[in-house]
């Protein structure tokens, strides 16, 4: 463990200034090279001259790249920042939310859709309206949502998926923050559902091949399972108040369920409480249910939604258990206890977990890395 945590020299900064090598900036470009093709191809495949056509991809997708936009609108670069930090700080339970919702993506194909289809709705408000009449309930859910994705999901996706090109190009957040947002406009508004569609299953097909070698480095680097099970417990940071808890790993790191009175997550909170506003954000957000309802029938709909439960297996393995590594092998920055210290390492004077999965991208893989950290576990 000691050869891998970076010399420490007090200021310590939590990323080491590397720079991303020529074949980093090939690799980068080509990428953004490739959206936009899947972008434009979609854009010229699919009629978009009329409502169909535009916001529910011409109803004729069938059910991988359904099921896989379904994962990819659900998890984004905040995931791999929450969940990897979670972990980092407290274990697998943060792990419920996702096999959570892998109930409630089927409970959206098997109850919810066919009342959608029946109803010929295309979205939560209109179905509303049909519903209950009148025009009110409709125009506050329409103005609610607007706040809701604002404030809760742009925001948090944009914010993560800035960070990760501010530490990677050491561009400016915002200006990081404004290039997102650009482009994510230009071939939504431009492609309609199927641009953001297809592209959502090329970045999800990306997302998990990268996060996967990343898991099989991580899990090398730190001996297998069993070491994880192992060196999670004493991976304590050095500096930390005496006679407090702070900074020390839960005990109960790698149950599921906990304890229903004091513990983080109470097992019942998880099977009841939680099951509420999952099945609000899997059944009726429009985000998801819009994709659903693009499959060309029920059956394709049900498809993707299994498709989806699938892949929301992955989470534990290739963002949990990733960001309880990064605790293991850095210590000291990922889980550190003192509030200054914190401060000059990522800047946020009460934790730093959420370093926990940036870091072990900059780290551990050996693409776009110095040499250093990778050649000494290989050999
Ligand atoms: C911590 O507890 C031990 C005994 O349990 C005591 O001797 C020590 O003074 C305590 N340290 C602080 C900083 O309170
Ligand atoms: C949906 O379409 C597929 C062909 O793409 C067909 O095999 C299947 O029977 C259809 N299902 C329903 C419920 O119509």
């Amino acid at each position: 463990m000691e050869t891998t945590t970076p010399p420490s020299n007090g200021t310590a900064d939590a990323f080491p200034k590397k720079s991303l090598e020529a074949v980093d900036i090939v690799v980068l470009v080509l990428y953004f090279i490739f959206v936009m093709a899947v972008g434009l191809w979609s854009m010229w495949r699919t009629k978009r001259g009329t409502v169909k056509g535009y916001f529910l991809a011409g109803k004729d997708m069938v059910w991988w790249p359904v099921g896989a936009s379904l994962f990819a609108s659900n998890v984004g670069s905040g995931h791999f920042i929450g969940l990897a930090g979670s972990g980092a700080a407290s274990g697998i339970a943060v792990n419920a939310y996702e096999w959570n919702g892998l109930f409630c993506v089927l409970v959206l194909a098997w109850l919810f859709l066919p009342i959608y289809l029946s109803a010929g709705v295309t979205t939560m408000p209109e179905y509303l309206q049909k519903r209950f009449g009148g025009k009110r309930i409709q125009i506050y859910l329409a103005i609610l949502y607007l706040f809701i994705y604002i404030f809760t999901k742009i925001s948090v996706d944009i914010y993560a998926g800035a960070l990760f090109i501010q530490q990677a190009l050491h561009w400016d957040l915002y200006v990081a923050v404004i290039g997102l947002l650009v482009i994510t406009a230009i071939y939504t508004v431009a492609g309609g559902l199927a641009a953001v569609i297809y592209t959502d299953t090329l970045q999800t097909v990306i997302m998990i091949i990268g996060a996967l070698i990343l898991m099989v480095f991580s899990f090398i680097k730190v001996g297998g399972y069993p070491g994880l099970e192992e060196k999670y417990f004493t991976a304590i940071p050095s500096v930390r108040a005496e006679n407090t808890t702070c900074g020390l790993p839960r005990e109960d790191a790698l149950h599921l369920f906990r304890d229903p009175v004091d513990s983080d997550l109470p097992w019942p909170g998880v099977l009841i409480g939680m099951t509420i506003p999952s099945l609000w954000y899997w059944c009726t957000d429009q985000v998801i249910v819009q994709r659903s309802l693009s499959a060309k029938n029920l059956s394709h709909a049900k498809g993707g939604s299994l498709l989806a439960a699938y892949i929301k297996f992955l989470p534990l393995f290739i963002m949990v258990f990733p960001g309880m590594i990064s605790r293991i092998l850095f210590t000291d920055q990922v889980a550190c206890a003192d509030p200054e210290l914190c401060k000059s390492i990522c800047g946020n004077p009460s934790g730093c977990s959420d370093i926990a999965y940036p870091k072990m991208v900059i780290e551990i893989l050996p693409i776009g890395n110095t040499r250093s950290s990778c050649h000494h576990h290989i050999a």
